[in-house]
């Protein structure tokens, strides 16, 4: 094992031994391989370093309370793939490769993943890229896969379930009506920066983006969905603009067998104050709960329009906390997975 301090890792970056990758070209993918120099080499005319010919997944690989080690369902991370690469008409992996070069990536970084007990685990990155030099705007013959881990902790750098605040963000969209949202683009990220530079240096942590055509209701936020508690509902916003969350659609299953009613519809901003509790979730946070909402006419304005209040600061509400304690069972190994949703090394 790596001697890392595996209770302080955050969410950066670290060398690991190797990334795992097969390359497309005239028309196949090659054999998937251990490659131990994280430092790839790409023609300064590729696709994806102009046009953004890219997508990409997130999944995490947990060390079990059983030492079982434990993929959570990258055959939906692959599926999610597969719709991206055929929206960017570009070769994409099939789930069988997508699943067998992640466990790759575990097995040769396997002294990186954490140990059980320290709420970590190994965040593994598969990257799609249009690799083949261009410059006329076309999508990409040639296609790099590239699947590699990370050890990593808190996201956010607090302890799991601290509540946060959070801003409605009216400066900029973060997808538009009929454009790219619900993909996982790399394209997506960058444009959200400039916006999430502005919300931390005016004090807040999340930034809540909303429908792009009428502003009037919720979509996501910058890099999780989003899902309420009202009574015994757990609502969560119905758009084609929203990222399909994995999290998201497993605690919708985890609702249900507590007994919850799943309420996938729109959510206009009116019915903010009914919601009892709120959070972002998402694979790298799992869940963040959000304390506080604010509206604003813009990020840096003085005026706030609207002040919504679920806890108090760093609280999680009750019923979140316990949709979160039994995801990160099944992902531990603690509870019975009786989805089929882990997939073992
Ligand atoms: N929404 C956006 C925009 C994201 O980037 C992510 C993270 O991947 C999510 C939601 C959460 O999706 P998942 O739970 O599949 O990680
Ligand atoms: C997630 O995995 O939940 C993310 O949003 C990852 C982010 C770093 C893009």
């Amino acid at each position: 094992m790596q001697n890392l301090d595996w209770g302080n890792l955050g969410f950066e970056v670290r060398r690991t031994n190797a990334v795992i990758v097969s390359k497309f070209k005239d028309g196949k993918w090659s054999e998937p391989e251990v490659c131990k120099d994280l430092d790839i080499t790409l023609n300064v005319y590729a696709g994806v370093l102009h046009y953004s010919n890219s997508c990409f997944e997130g999944l995490k690989a947990f060390r079990g309370a059983d030492g079982k080690v434990r993929l959570f369902r990258p055959d939906e991370n692959a599926k999610r793939m597969a719709r991206a690469g055929q929206f960017l008409d570009m070769a994409y992996p099939s789930e069988e490769m997508f699943v067998k070069m992640c466990l790759m990536c575990v097995k040769e970084n396997l002294d990186f993943l954490p140990p059980y007990g320290y709420n970590a685990s190994m965040y593994l990155r598969p990257l799609l890229i249009g690799s083949n030099p261009q410059l006329n705007l076309l999508t990409s013959t040639e296609v790099t896969f590239i699947v590699m881990g990370n050890p990593v902790g808190s996201y956010s750098g607090a302890a799991a379930l601290t509540s946060v605040n959070a801003v409605i963000c009216r400066d900029y969209d973060r997808a538009a009506p009929n454009g790219t949202g619900s993909y996982k683009l790399s394209a997506n990220y960058a444009p959200s920066f400039r916006a999430y530079n502005l919300a931390h240096a005016a004090g807040y942590k999340e930034l809540l983006f909303l429908d792009s055509a009428t502003h009037t209701k919720i979509d996501e936020f910058g890099s999780s969905n989003f899902f309420g508690i009202k009574g015994d509902s757990y609502i969560t916003p119905l758009s084609n603009s929203v990222l399909p969350s994995i999290t998201n659609k497993s605690l919708q299953t985890i609702a249900e067998d507590f007994g919850l009613k799943v309420e996938k519809r729109a959510i206009p901003l009116e019915e903010l104050p009914e919601l009892e509790e709120v959070n972002a979730c998402g694979t790298a946070v799992v869940i963040t709960p959000i304390w506080n909402i604010v509206d604003k006419p813009f990020i840096q304005s003085e005026e706030i329009t609207a002040d919504y209040k679920y806890a108090e600061p760093g609280v999680c509400g009750v019923t979140s906390a316990k949709l979160y304690k039994q995801i990160r069972a099944i992902q531990d190994g603690l509870e019975a997975d009786i989805h089929n949703w882990c997939v073992e090394l």
